[in-house]
């Protein structure tokens, strides 16, 4: 059979893992599936879909800035997408429409519970940022049925936005938004989804929301430890996890939804991590 083919399409595009993970995935599930990169023009990003998809590409990982243009260029979402106000995923139906998906927040709460054994349910989890990546994986969070979620950020109202978006998700979670500096007791799981380290800062969260219990994630993920990270080890947390296994994780639910097979996860995070 001759390969199928698939891509990201971003800008930039060129330090992007994607390719590397999905033919580590095709490689290992013999799925008939080729991917590239594709750099589209920043006032292209429609065209670049639309001759995609003409010249008979099967599915599209969009990534940064055009994640949002994603979602609004489909004719229809995933309600997980619809909810993410944006997506990562595009794909074609049988009627030849285009359909957009979300996988980031499966690819999180899969790497938070599965790969590092956390649990969700009852916990006490404080998000950090209310951006385009924290309103992504919201909604699978509260899947899971924490007891709270509190939101905080630097521009509090962009953080009440979201608690107001997702209370109908919320079931019995306490949802909150606030400023960073509120929160003043200890969280069960912290999650970085700021990119407060892209310009040298940490949000100026209170050192006494970490315990040595306390899980801390950055979504961020870097060959050395994470800015965020470092602070959370340097105030008590034992247990810090930074976000590669997340960017495998929503890979392989984007691999999943196109070719209906489940790749292994672990050894392409090994591979990765030793890359
Ligand atoms: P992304 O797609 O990465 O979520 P975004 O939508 O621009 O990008 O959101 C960036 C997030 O990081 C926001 O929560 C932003 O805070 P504001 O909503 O107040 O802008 C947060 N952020 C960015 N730079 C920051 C900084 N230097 N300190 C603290 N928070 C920061």
């Amino acid at each position: 059979m001759s390969n199928e083919l698939y891509a990201v399409v971003g800008h930039p595009i060129n330090h992007s893992k994607s390719p590397r993970i999905h033919s580590l995935f095709a490689k290992q599930t013999g799925e008939p599936v080729e991917y590239t990169a594709i750099q589209a023009p920043l006032d292209g990003f429609a065209n670049t879909v639309r001759q995609f998809f003409e010249s008979g590409g099967k599915g599209l990982n969009v990534t940064v800035p055009f994640k949002e243009q994603a979602w609004e260029l489909a004719d229809q979402r995933t309600a997980r997408a619809e909810k993410a106000g944006a997506a990562n995923t595009l794909y074609q139906n049988s009627e030849g429409r285009l359909v957009a998906d979300n996988t980031d927040g499966q690819g999180l709460v899969q790497d938070l519970t599965v790969n590092h054994g956390i649990q969700l349910k009852g916990a006490n989890i404080l998000v950090l940022g209310a951006g385009g990546a924290v309103r992504g994986v919201l909604g699978p969070l509260l899947a899971q049925k924490p007891a709270s979620m509190t939101i905080a950020n630097r521009t509090v109202a962009k953080a009440e936005a979201l608690a107001t978006l997702f209370a109908e998700d919320a079931g019995a979670t306490i949802l909150s938004a606030c400023g960073f500096e509120a929160p003043d007791q200890p969280f069960d799981v912290i999650i970085n989804g700021t990119s407060a380290s892209l310009q040298g800062d940490l949000p100026p969260v209170r050192t006494n929301v970490i315990t040595a219990g306390t899980v801390v994630y950055d979504m961020m993920y870097s060959l050395q430890t994470t800015t965020f990270n470092q602070w959370a080890l340097d105030n008590g947390a034992v247990r810090v996890f930074d976000g590669l296994g997340m960017l495998i994780e929503q890979a392989a639910e984007s691999f999943r939804v196109w070719r209906g097979v489940q790749p292994d996860t672990a050894s392409v995070i090994d591979v990765l991590r030793n890359d």
